[in-house]
């Protein structure tokens, strides 16, 4: 898979993607991801990417130009097709299976917005897809590209070193995880229960699936109704 993540504050990446899981799958080849200034797409000497909105009100609008050439540059040197994202609150509001539908593409390029947003030209004309993380404003699509790219690239075949963890995973099957523990299995009064150290694994995974019912009905139930 290769990610192509244009911003104009690339820097902020390297929290991410050079770190954990995410360089870890880069170091693996599992994925290529690549960063690119927004600002090295203008042709003024002021490397301007923002303007007022047309119509008055408040704030600076990225512009459509330099996107649009960022982003045929991009696919120029991409070969095959590319899926473009816009990260946007208006989006569709990303959630596991959209995650696992999104690792299939072989290559997606990301446009993260900033100040008051973006020329909506650039929704209407080269986004494929608009993404959301949640309902609430951030102050630019950088780190909401950041979510995308982590919660996407685990689950790439082979980034995690057991794949059985993705199986047991919360929202997997509309089911949140089972509680975990480990050593010691004494600490203060606050015991480890029984079944899990039992090695009975028959019970263990009987407690499991109860355990991940009993909490999703608890703390999701909506996620049962689907
Ligand atoms: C301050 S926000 C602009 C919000 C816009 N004025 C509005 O009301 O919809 C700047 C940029 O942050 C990103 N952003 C903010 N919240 C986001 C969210 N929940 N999910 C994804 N991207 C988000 C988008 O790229 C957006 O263009």
């Amino acid at each position: 898979m290769r990610i192509d993540i244009i911003s104009i504050f690339p820097k902020m990446f390297s929290a991410v993607l050079d770190e954990s899981m995410v360089k870890r799958a880069q170091l693996k080849g599992k994925v290529k991801i690549f960063t690119h200034d927004l600002r090295d797409y203008t042709l003024d000497k002021h490397r301007k990417v923002d303007d007022r909105p047309f119509g008055g009100g408040s704030g600076m609008v990225l512009q459509v130009e330099p996107i649009f050439r960022a982003v045929q540059a991009i696919k120029k040197k991409i070969k095959g097709k590319a899926k473009v994202i816009l990260l946007c609150p208006q989006g569709k509001r990303l959630n596991q299976a959209y995650a696992k539908k999104l690792s299939g593409c072989r290559n997606l390029i990301l446009i993260c917005g900033h100040y008051e947003g973006i020329d909506e030209r650039v929704r209407q004309y080269l986004a494929d897809e608009e993404v959301s993380i949640g309902d609430y404003v951030l102050t630019g699509g950088e780190l909401a590209a950041m979510v995308l790219v982590d919660s996407l690239v685990r689950l790439l075949p082979g980034v995690l070193g057991d794949k059985n963890s993705l199986n047991f995973e919360s929202f997997e099957g509309n089911l949140l995880e089972y509680p975990q523990y480990s050593r010691p299995a004494k600490f203060k009064n606050w015991p480890v229960p029984e079944v899990l150290v039992s090695g009975d694994h028959r019970k263990i995974n009987a407690w499991r699936k109860l355990q991940s019912f009993k909490r999703t009905r608890l703390k999701r139930p909506d996620l049962l109704k689907q």
